[in-house]
């Protein structure tokens, strides 16, 4: 695992979208797999400002997100569809075919978790995988106790991580379930950067680097994978 602690957050945002953009500038047809939060959020911001000024930055890229909240629709403000479509995909020239995102109110989904593997399977899988880090050490929607053999998939969500993510949730009606790509389909990706800033990731950020590897505490499942970046400060 190769460990980057950089001065503040807007150089780890820096660093994060110049690992972004090489990757698909040097691979234009790259799979990457994104992350939701406040954490990537400037890193977005980056990755558009630079897109901006280059011509058909995004056009033959593949994204796929890791997760989305279960039983609301893609238009509500909450969503990860909502998410991402405020700070990537309004402002960068993707084809809306290629940026997935599970459908959280789909009327079947189960079907939807196991089409969204094929979906992934038949893009050739992740290239390049960016993760944000949950306090209690969850990356994606994957909680404490999450194998480490999981894939796509509907989980409950805890309540702390239900609390973290509220603010999205004025009217107290925080989501019980997502969809999220499971251990093991991320850590197929041939690369991952783990993005980790912020006082309420210090203690997080600390059992990482033990190194110490138990499904207590999923982000520690990415000491098994050749290829890990964390970013922090
Ligand atoms: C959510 C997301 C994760 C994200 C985590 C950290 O629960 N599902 O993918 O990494 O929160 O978010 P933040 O960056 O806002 O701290």
């Amino acid at each position: 695992m190769n460990w980057e602690t950089l001065p503040d957050y807007d150089v780890l945002s820096d660093r994060a979208a110049e690992i972004f953009l090489e990757a698909i500038l040097r691979n234009p047809r790259t799979v990457l797999g994104l992350p939701t939060g406040r954490t990537p959020v400037k890193m977005y911001e980056r990755v558009v400002a630079a897109c901006c000024r280059k011509y058909h930055c995004f056009s033959d890229v593949v994204t796929f997100n890791l997760d989305e909240y279960a039983g609301i629709e893609r238009t509500h403000p909450g969503s990860y569809y909502t998410f991402m479509k405020q700070h990537l995909f309004n402002f960068i020239d993707i084809d809306p075919a290629n940026a997935h995102i599970p459908n959280g109110a789909a009327a079947d989904i189960e079907a939807e978790c196991a089409r969204y593997e094929r979906d992934l399977a038949a893009a050739g899988g992740l290239d390049l995988t960016f993760l944000g880090l949950g306090s209690n050490g969850h990356i994606a929607f994957n909680e404490p106790g999450t194998p480490f053999d999981s894939r796509t998939r509907v989980v409950t969500l805890t309540e702390s991580t239900r609390a973290a993510n509220a603010s999205l949730f004025p009217d107290g009606r925080v989501p019980t379930h997502a969809i999220t790509m499971g251990i093991a389909t991320i850590l197929e990706s041939k690369s991952i950067v783990l993005l980790a800033s912020g006082e309420k990731k210090q203690a997080a950020i600390e059992r990482l680097r033990s190194g110490e590897i138990s499904d207590d505490f999923p982000a520690s499942a990415l000491w098994k994978h050749p290829d890990v970046t964390v970013l922090t400060v």
